[in-house]
């Protein structure tokens, strides 16, 4: 076997610009109109820019791999910015489908593989971002999860629209008024799902309408008649104090709106032992009568423990009482009276059939308690009947598509869309599965989980969080209304969501269930996944919320996948407890072994020429830190560490990668912001040798320092670095079959990230001392003291050691001295003085001063007179007080010096700019 080593190093094995995908991907997450992720819910996704980038980044050649082209370290500089550039064009949002972009992108994947382009193995597929990536970037995707949900909705993404690509429409609509359009990519296809699932609105407002009355308006808040946008309910419990014995509300907050100038909520008013509510405006000036503590009753005041009201909801004695209605006012929301008719119009029976399915795990956890415990209970029985009728309709729709289809013209070869049909009847199927999961969609918004968010006077859907929570005063939503709630608002993302899939694909997308545990026969192939998190989030139990109902839509069209009465768990790979008697340990060992058994299947598929990347999804309680200045090493992540490395790869990178920006929190453990890291793999030679532990230092020493000059000079933002240093650190460990410690012992990835940690230090400390003495003096003073005061004796102790005087440093403005104790200046007191010889320390300050101050363009300012040299000093200082003030928890300091690294690029540019209108010497050489 060749040797990891004769491959190619790609551009993800060297350097990143990982601010700006960071940045890209921090940005995506407000994105909804048009994202593909608006099609289903699926918990915890990957931002597409993310996975877009680490696709790109392990196809492209780093430059150095063709010396012969780039034959010096600023060549191989000059190339890597380059190819940065085009990837910092790929990952911004709006040009998800700019075909020049795409194309450059594309053309460079050519230049580095030739036209051999691997196709891509996403075994852990999910939500679908790595596929659907892979797609967009020209490769062949294949799909797979063990959860028929994310396959379906892979499916969705990458298998049904390039089947029916450049197709026109069969909807009579399109037909008549737009016969000559041309319909590209899957254009045709969304006009078609738009149009039958406007059908099947409209034809379940025909059928169902009558359940939603509208309400009529108060005269003093305009009188006639408004469309009810939200029903809101409060579940009700018998007192049990023997002396009330009322029922009373169990409401979480009275108010209806917390929107400034728009304040309105309900008061409940007892007359005769009976409670009724008045909406009024203003702010509720009575707390909720259920807290976490437990509820107390409006009648008598008593408190009442959550036992009782659990043992209530598991006998089915639960009620629940209409309290206010929220209506689309002329001019925005208005809040009105409950009233009889509106109670009447929802007590409808139960439709004589519909899907449920007993709920598992972290589902009912807290619902399980009240006697929730089947997907039904989670619905009232007028949602249940708008569910099963829309439900239904998917299946006429489906069948009115295909009709359309054949009166179209399109073939009727009878091959259904899981036979790989193309035809009219795989085509009906295909819009069917489109409209079903705008029916598990509006189950999000439909059920008695959903609340109603005063601040913001939303809706709240049911999993606004990976988990079920209970809701005592739900809100009922008018799935026919223009507002928050609707069918039309899902709807209409549904329809935008198509126009953020690949619009031009070179191959079909191919997505299918599939154990990660075992071997699915590929091999050659480039594989990057995103696995589950221990025991994160329950995929399988979350799911089957949606499952039943997809499956009653779509198990004519897929029948194999929704063979089972709900979503398989046993071989989903999570450590829950619950699903092993109990056990732990059990639960533990179970999933690192499937683990361990997909890296090994992983290692089987996977081509040797491109790296395999695997994200690790951090988790915040693993990144606390443990103690003053150190920062211990989670055991979460070596364990994955060590099953990827026992599954015989070498791990060659590690990138943070996160969705938040970084805000004042840094301080608090860089670790707190990424969400995730990609790890970059490659496969360990059969015959790699043994090393000792000795041969280990000396390697880490020779090859770590080039590794974080590289990520230095990319401006990796020193938040970042550290996690950054990991992977070329742990690239040299497990390049080794076995390392053996000083005793003889193996060592283990725990021990190696402590030795990585310590060469990392000695990096920085090695810089420092690169610097002049002023500068060490400085750093040192910083390490003790911060900004603070140290006394006399203790100063000059370190600075005779550095060969530097106390006096000398106040006359150049670096301290202040006096009354036996000094101090280092503050950076805002600082001045600046050119005409001496600046030391770093006064250089890093003033542009951390200056940016902290006036931005970027007064950093440039400061920074155009300043040579260039002299500015890479300052900026690798600026690592270097970044990594002293985090490990000290020192927040604001630690964020000023992370803001001046982040911030490089954009100063250099500026301060190159300034300098052409006004000429100067010597300069940053730009
Ligand atoms: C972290 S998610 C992937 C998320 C995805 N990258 C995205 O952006 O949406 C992990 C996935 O692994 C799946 N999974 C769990 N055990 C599995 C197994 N044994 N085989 C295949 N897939 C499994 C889960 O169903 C889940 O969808
Ligand atoms: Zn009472």
């Amino acid at each position: 076997m060749t040797s990891s080593s004769d491959y190619k190093k790609k551009l993800i094995e060297v350097a990143l610009p990982l601010d700006d995908i960071n940045a890209a991907s921090a940005r995506e997450k407000s994105i909804r109109h048009g994202h593909p992720s608006t099609l289903h819910l699926w918990w915890a996704r990957r931002p597409l820019a993310t996975a877009r980038a680490v696709i790109w980044s392990s196809l492209v050649d780093d430059p150095s791999a063709h010396p012969e082209k780039f034959p010096t370290e600023e060549a191989q500089a000059k190339e890597r910015e380059r190819l940065f550039n085009i990837l910092r064009e790929l990952v911004v949002w709006e040009n998800s489908n700019n075909q020049d972009v795409l194309d450059a992108a594309k053309a460079e994947i050519h230049a580095s593989m030739g036209n051999d382009l691997p196709p891509l193995l996403d075994p852990f597929a999910g939500g679908g971002a790595i596929p659907l990536e892979a797609q967009r970037l020209g490769l062949k995707a294949y799909a797979q999860d063990l959860n028929p949900v994310a396959v379906t909705i892979n499916k969705a993404m990458i298998e049904i629209p390039p089947k029916f690509a450049g197709n026109k429409p069969v909807n009579p609509r399109s037909r008549q008024e737009r016969p000559f359009d041309t319909w590209a990519g899957n254009t045709g296809l969304a006009s078609d799902v738009e149009y039958y699932g406007n059908w099947m609105r409209e034809e379940a407002f025909r059928r169902i309408g009558h359940l939603y009355p509208k309400v009529k308006v108060p005269e003093d808040q305009g009188g006639g008649e408004a469309t009810v946008i939200a029903w809101i309910w409060a579940r009700t419990v018998k007192c049990p104090n023997p002396a009330c014995g009322h029922e009373t509300p169990l409401v979480r907050s009275f108010d209806l709106s917390k929107k400034k100038g728009k304040e309105w909520h309900v008061k409940p008013i007892i007359e005769d032992r009976k409670i009724r509510f008045e909406v009024k405006p203003g702010k509720s000036e009575r707390e909720g009568t259920v807290n976490r503590q437990g509820a107390t009753c409006l009648h008598c005041g008593m408190p009442i423990g959550f036992p009782h009201v659990r043992e209530a909801g598991k006998s089915h004695e639960l009620g629940a009482r209409l309290m206010a209605i929220v209506a689309e006012g002329k001019r925005g929301r208005i809040f009105v009276d409950a009233n009889d008719e509106h109670v009447m119009a929802s007590s409808t029976d139960k439709p004589d059939a519909y899907p449920s399915g007993k709920l598992a795990g972290k589902s009912q956890v807290n619902i399980g308690l009240y006697g929730l415990t089947e997907t039904a209970d989670l619905f009232t029985n007028r949602q249940l009947i708008t569910l099963t009728t829309f439900s239904s309709l998917v299946k006429e729709a489906q069948q009115k598509a295909y009709e359309d289809a054949l009166a179209s013209g399109m073939v009727d070869d009878g091959i259904g869309l899981d036979a790989g049909g193309v035809g009219a009847r795989a085509y009906g199927e295909a819009i069917g599965v489109y409209l079903a999961f705008v029916v598990d969609q509006l189950t999000n918004q439909c059920s008695s989980i959903c609340g109603w968010n005063a601040p913001n006077t939303q809706m709240r859907t049911v999993f606004a969080r990976q988990a079920i929570p209970m809701v005592w005063d739900y809100a009922e939503s008018n799935p026919f209304s223009n507002s928050t709630g609707s069918f039309d608002n899902l709807f209409k993302l549904t329809i935008q969501a198509f126009a953020g899939l690949p619009s031009q694909c070179a191959h079909n997308g191919s997505a299918r269930q599939f154990d990660a545990q075992s071997d699915n026969g590929m091999r050659e192939i480039m594989v990057s996944t995103d696995p589950p998190y221990y025991d994160n989030i329950g995929y399988a139990d979350l799911s089957d919320y949606f499952y039943v109902w997809l499956r009653q839509s779509l198990k004519g069209t897929y029948s194999k996948l929704f063979g089972t009465m709900l979503v398989p768990k046993a071989e989903e790979l999570v450590a829950t407890p619950y699903r092993f008697g109990g056990n732990k340990q059990r639960a533990k060992d179970f999933f690192e072994d499937g683990m361990l058994h997909a890296f090994k299947q992983v290692y089987d598929y996977a081509r040797e020429d491109i790296p395999v990347t695997i994200y690790y999804a951090f988790k915040q309680s693993e990144t606390e830190q443990k103690d003053e200045g150190e920062k211990t090493a989670s055991s979460g992540w070596e364990t994955m560490l060590a099953a990827i490395i026992k599954a015989g790869f070498a791990i060659t990178g590690t990138w943070p990668v996160r969705t938040e920006k970084p805000g004042r929190t840094i301080g608090n453990g860089a670790n707190a912001l990424a969400s995730s890291i990609v790890l970059v793999c490659r496969k360990r030679p059969v015959d790699a040798p043994i090393c000792t532990r000795r041969e280990l230092v000396t390697a880490l020493r020779r090859e770590l320092r080039p590794a974080l000059d590289n990520l230095q000079a990319a401006n990796i933002a020193p938040v970042d670095l550290a996690q950054s240093a990991i992977g070329p650190g742990i690239a040299v460990y497990s390049r080794y079959s076995h390392v053996l410690d000083a005793d003889g012992s193996e060592m283990g990835v725990r021990a190696a990230l402590q030795l990585i940690n310590e060469e990392l230090d000695a990096y920085f400390n090695e810089q420092s001392d690169g610097a002049d003495s002023e500068s060490r003096f400085c750093v040192e003073l910083y390490k003790q003291a911060g900004f603070n005061d140290v006394k006399y004796g203790e100063a000059e102790v370190l600075a005779t050691a550095k060969n530097v005087s106390i006096q000398a440093m106040e006359n150049a403005g670096l301290l202040d001295a006096g009354k036996g104790v000094v101090h280092l200046l503050a950076r805002d007191q600082i001045v600046m003085k050119t005409d001496l010889r600046t030391p770093t320390w006064l250089l890093a300050q003033q542009l951390t001063n200056a940016l902290d101050r006036d931005g970027v363009e007064g950093c440039a300012k400061q920074a155009m007179s300043v040579s260039a040299a002299d500015a890479e000093q300052a900026k690798a200082l600026a690592y270097r007080l970044f990594t002293i003030a985090d490990r000290k928890n020192w927040a604001g300091e630690a964020y000023a010096y992370n803001a001046l690294v982040t911030s490089w690029s954009d100063v250099v540019l500026k301060a190159a700019e300034l300098r052409r209108h006004v000429p100067v010497q010597e300069s940053l050489g730009i």
